[in-house]
């Protein structure tokens, strides 16, 4: 299993000065960044597109994980992966071709990780599981920032972290919604290694000493 991870989800940042959100996760040296895309669709919410995340390329060099909340992700891999993401994730739930979608992220260059909503069973994801760099489990209903987390995903993570020991894969196993440090233990505990913390990150008042206790879950 990777070492624990923290991931800044920008969505908790500052939106009219995202540069400095993602310089303060600079300066903390951790190493990812989590940008929600979101089309008002998929989601009853929007952020921002393929602009915003050129420009902030062009204002920081950390891994930048892009969670694609969209209806239609496969028409918008393309535009994210020239606007310099690193990781692309997106949904199972929706009806595209997945297997296309993740081997096209790849082709362009970037990494792939599929993502199951907190109602999504795990078996949604098995047949992908051999092609992916990552899975995402929400650990809340995606859209926004600030909800409580789903005790109830904890079982679907200890089964796909037990599909990744017994079939010798490597993808990361992300979770992302309501994570603080209490909630990043017992998802450890289930087998997660890269956790994306919005609310707990930027809405804490110092996200320096957020990230060092972190960085003691063993
Ligand atoms: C929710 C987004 C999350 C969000 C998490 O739809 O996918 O990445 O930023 O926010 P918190 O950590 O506040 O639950
Ligand atoms: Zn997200």
């Amino acid at each position: 299993m990777h070492p624990p991870l923290l991931v800044p989800s920008i969505l908790a940042g500052d939106h009219a000065r995202l540069a400095d959100s993602a310089a303060l996760v600079e300066r903390l040296r951790l190493p990812w960044i989590h940008l929600d895309i979101m089309d008002g669709h998929f989601v009853p919410n929007l952020t921002f597109g393929p602009g915003t995340v050129a420009a902030l390329r062009r204002n920081s060099r950390l891994f930048f994980d892009v969670h694609l909340m969209l209806d239609e992700p496969h028409r918008y891999v393309e535009p994210f992966a020239t606007a310099g993401a690193n990781l692309i994730s997106i949904h199972i739930e929706p009806g595209y071709d997945h297997a296309a979608t993740l081997a096209h992220i790849r082709q362009l260059r970037c990494q792939c990780g599929i993502v199951l909503n907190p109602d999504t069973p795990a078996a949604a994801v098995e047949p992908h599981l051999d092609r992916v760099d990552l899975v995402l489990v929400m650990t809340v209903q995606p859209g926004f920032g600030g909800q409580s987390f789903r005790r109830d995903t904890l079982p679907k993570i200890t089964r796909l972290a037990a599909w990744r020991r017994t079939r010798g894969l490597r993808f990361r196993l992300e979770v992302d919604g309501g994570i603080d440090l209490a909630t990043a233990a017992e998802c450890r505990a289930a087998g997660t290694d890269t956790f994306v913390a919005g609310t707990s990150f930027f809405g804490a008042a110092d996200p320096a000493a957020f990230a060092a206790a972190f960085a003691q879950l063993a």
